[in-house]
């Protein structure tokens, strides 16, 4: 069985991806430092797949424990790293906990793989590297622009740093992924997002205003140059992301070499309206909301055009939004029943 290394994978995106990889036979084991995340992700990963990964608690700014713990895991074929904080108002606040975080963190990350001669990882960016794009949809070859906020620059840069890293060693490979707007839990309801606090991501705000958690949805915005006057996001099933994880790793293990890059989204945009209307049409809940003013840095409307990973990893993104809007609804009700 080949080992992979998932760093933040008690997360959102790394614990379903946990899920994909050891249903798909690899091993995995989790670095997380518990940030953001906490280890019931651990259970019910165990619950849908019969085991449960190692664990390590480890903060990948800590270089010396990151070694320590490669040194005992130096078996490992590939690294997936998720590990960063993701909050873009905070990163505004608090720019070098970000810097340092998410950078640091990477820097540490490749450094290990390096000394351990661990080839491939697996980077998880975002379509937040593509700004406020010209045309849509956007491909990989889309120019990025600037970003707008701290947290957006660490992907810009980590790219880069990951990049270099690659054309320095010829025995290292990289897959960049750029991931548009994951929503979604796992079907059997037992793993899903946890946000800390009151969400800052649309998803989590509707399903946590449909429990009553929240009284009321505030839409940013409904004056935007689209039909409808609202954003446009591309909406993409976390199981979906999460098997893009899994091709992409198998592409590099079957001998791709170099840095390759994707965007991983539908193909399809959807407004901020049109998806609080699939909500209810999904789950029969309705969810007030009021339309207050554009959030400073929202991009108007961005969607993926995601054709090279269907050439290239056979990955395509596969399940129906309203599938998609009910498991988001099922984890949500499972979380309140766990808090009372
Ligand atoms: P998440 O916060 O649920 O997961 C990240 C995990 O990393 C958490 O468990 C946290 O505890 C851990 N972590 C953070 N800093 C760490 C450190 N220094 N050392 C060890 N562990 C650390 O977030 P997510 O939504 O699963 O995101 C995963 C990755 O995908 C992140 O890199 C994020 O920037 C990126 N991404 C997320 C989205 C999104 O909308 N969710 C979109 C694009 C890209
Ligand atoms: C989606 C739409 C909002 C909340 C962010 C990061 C990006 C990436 C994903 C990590 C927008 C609207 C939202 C609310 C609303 N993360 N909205 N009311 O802004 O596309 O992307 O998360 O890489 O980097 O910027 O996602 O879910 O915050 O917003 O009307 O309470 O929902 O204006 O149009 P976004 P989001």
């Amino acid at each position: 069985m080949q080992n992979i290394i998932i760093t933040g994978g008690t997360g959102y995106i790394g614990s379903h991806t946990a899920v994909a990889l050891q249903e798909s036979g690899f091993k995995v084991v989790v670095f997380d430092n518990l940030s953001n995340s906490t280890t019931d992700s651990l259970y019910g990963i165990e619950r849908i797949t019969g085991t449960r990964p190692e664990f390590v608690q480890i903060d990948c700014t800590d270089l010396s424990a990151l070694r320590d713990a490669f040194s005992r895991h130096s078996d490992a074929v590939g690294v997936i790293h998720f590990a960063a904080l993701k909050a873009v108002g905070e990163s505004v606040q608090r720019p070098l906990l970000y810097y340092r975080n998410n950078l640091v963190g990477l820097m540490n990350v490749l450094l290990c793989m390096t000394e351990f001669e661990i080839p491939s990882i697996v980077f998880s960016s975002s379509a937040t590297v593509y700004g406020v794009p010209e045309t849509l949809p956007v491909t990989e070859d889309t120019p990025l622009q600037p970003a707008t906020s701290p947290y957006g620059q660490t992907k810009v840069i980590g790219e880069t740093i990951v990049r270099d890293c690659v054309a320095a060693n010829p025995k290292m490979r990289a897959t960049l992924l750029r991931y548009f707007n994951p929503i979604g839990a796992h079907p059997s309801g037992f793993i899903g997002e946890n946000p800390s606090g009151i969400p800052n991501n649309l998803m989590p705000y509707i399903t946590q205003t449909a429990a009553g958690i929240r009284p009321i949805l505030r839409v940013f915005g409904n004056d935007y140059d689209t039909p409808d006057g609202f954003c446009i996001r591309d909406y993409i099933d976390v199981n979906d992301l999460a098997a893009a994880h899994v091709a992409a790793l198998n592409n590099m293990l079957s001998g791709t070499d170099g840095v390759s890059t994707f965007n991983l989204g539908t193909g399809r945009g959807y407004s901020v309206m049109e998806l609080i209307d699939a909500f209810r049409d999904a789950t029969g809940v309705s969810v007030p909301y009021e339309i207050v003013a554009r959030r400073d840095g929202d991009v108007p409307a961005i969607w993926a055009d995601a054709t090279s990973a269907a050439k290239v990893l056979n990955w395509r993104a596969k399940v129906p939004l309203s599938n998609t809007l009910q498991s988001a609804w099922r984890w949500q009700i499972n979380s309140g029943e766990k808090k009372s």
